[in-house]
């Protein structure tokens, strides 16, 4: 597995697992998913070199956490664990407080990276880093991040840290690149990580779906996932295809693949099974060469999915549709 060098000593494997599904109902893996699959997942993944675990407290409330903890039971050391508090009422004593539950939940001493998981605008940035900026001090947080911050708010919460933040998580994939493109040059002249999450557009750039058959649960209101976004998806696939077919490898390894290229981008797919776990793992060591990662890019910049208004306007034209017939 390749690693992100921090500080020019390698740390962070370029494909973490991504665990919003552990214990989650709105991903409809079920209860034998939660109790076994997810604890073998996380066991499965230490063996394989992903360090980088990405949680939240908001996780299945809290229940995330708590299947990692266990699961990490003797193998501490070998993970480099991300949590994110839940922007609510962030003020530095709560961010300090939701801190040390998270740390219960998890079963260890620290957290090597902490994350504000959105932006709160109605809690005075100054106030959300102090709380992290004395976890720092007590040892219980090695580095701070952020989640779904633009540039301006990234630059902003590192002024009020007064250290670097090291990490924003956003959404980044072939399907989606608006919010994360912006950050990437600043993140590599700086030496900060952008964490690419839904790496796989939820599913969408595993190939597997389609207009007859799209996944249920929080998918459902995922715009990428309407029959008429998996339609315009048909280019930006079959190019996914064809680079995949190149490597013998799957769709969902070479969109990783692609999505890691950049020195200062990790990805944290989630996944539904160890074999899934297994199969992003190996995409951290696929190349693509320069003009199949070009065709990509390309692919991705003519695909144009419809947004929310336009989708929730299709979405009742079908349904009017269905009640004529
Ligand atoms: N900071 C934030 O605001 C934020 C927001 C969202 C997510 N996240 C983090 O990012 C992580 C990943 O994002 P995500 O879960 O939304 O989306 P994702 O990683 O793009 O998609 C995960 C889904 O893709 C499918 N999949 C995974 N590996 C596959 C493979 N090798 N082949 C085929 N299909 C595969 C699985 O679903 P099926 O097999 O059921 O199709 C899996 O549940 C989350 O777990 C969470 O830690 C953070």
């Amino acid at each position: 597995m390749r690693t992100l060098e921090i500080d020019g000593v390698p740390a962070w494997s370029k494909i973490g697992l991504g665990t919003w599904q552990f214990g989650s109902r709105e991903w409809g893996y079920g209860e034998a998913y939660a109790r076994r699959e997810a604890g073998a997942m996380l066991r499965r993944a230490l063996d394989l070199g992903v360090t980088l675990i990405d949680t939240a407290e908001i996780y299945a409330f809290g229940e995330s956490e708590r299947i990692i903890g266990e699961a990490l039971a003797g193998r501490r050391d070998e993970a480099f664990l991300a949590s994110k508090v839940f922007p609510v009422a962030a003020f530095a004593p709560v961010v300090e407080q939701r801190a040390r539950a998270s740390l219960r939940r998890l079963g260890t001493d620290r957290l090597d990276l902490y994350q504000l998981h959105w932006p709160n605008p109605a809690v005075p940035i100054a106030s959300q880093m102090a709380g992290m900026r004395r976890l720092r001090v007590q040892g219980l947080v090695q580095e701070v991040g952020v989640s779904n911050f633009d540039l301006a708010r990234w630059r902003a919460a590192e002024a009020a840290l007064g250290v670097r933040v090291l990490s924003n998580q956003v959404q980044h994939s072939l399907a989606v690149r608006r919010f994360a493109d912006p950050l990437l040059d600043w993140a590599r002249a700086n030496g900060r990580v952008v964490i690419a999450y839904s790496p796989l557009a939820q599913g969408l750039l595993s190939g597997r779906y389609g207009p007859g058959n799209v996944p249920g649960g929080v998918r459902r209101g995922n715009p990428l996932l309407l029959p008429e976004n998996l339609d315009r998806a048909a280019h930006l696939l079959a190019t996914l295809r064809e680079v995949a077919t190149a490597h013998d490898v799957t769709p969902a390894q070479a969109a990783l693949a692609w999505t890691v290229r950049h020195p200062n981008v990790v990805a944290i797919p989630g996944a539904a099974s160890v074999a899934q776990l297994e199969a992003n793992a190996q995409a951290g060591d696929l190349e693509l060469a320069d003009d199949e990662a070009a065709a990509l890019t390309a692919a991705s910049d003519a695909f144009r999915p419809l947004g929310p208004a336009d989708t929730a306007r299709a979405r009742a034209r079908r349904t009017l549709a269905a009640v004529r017939r």
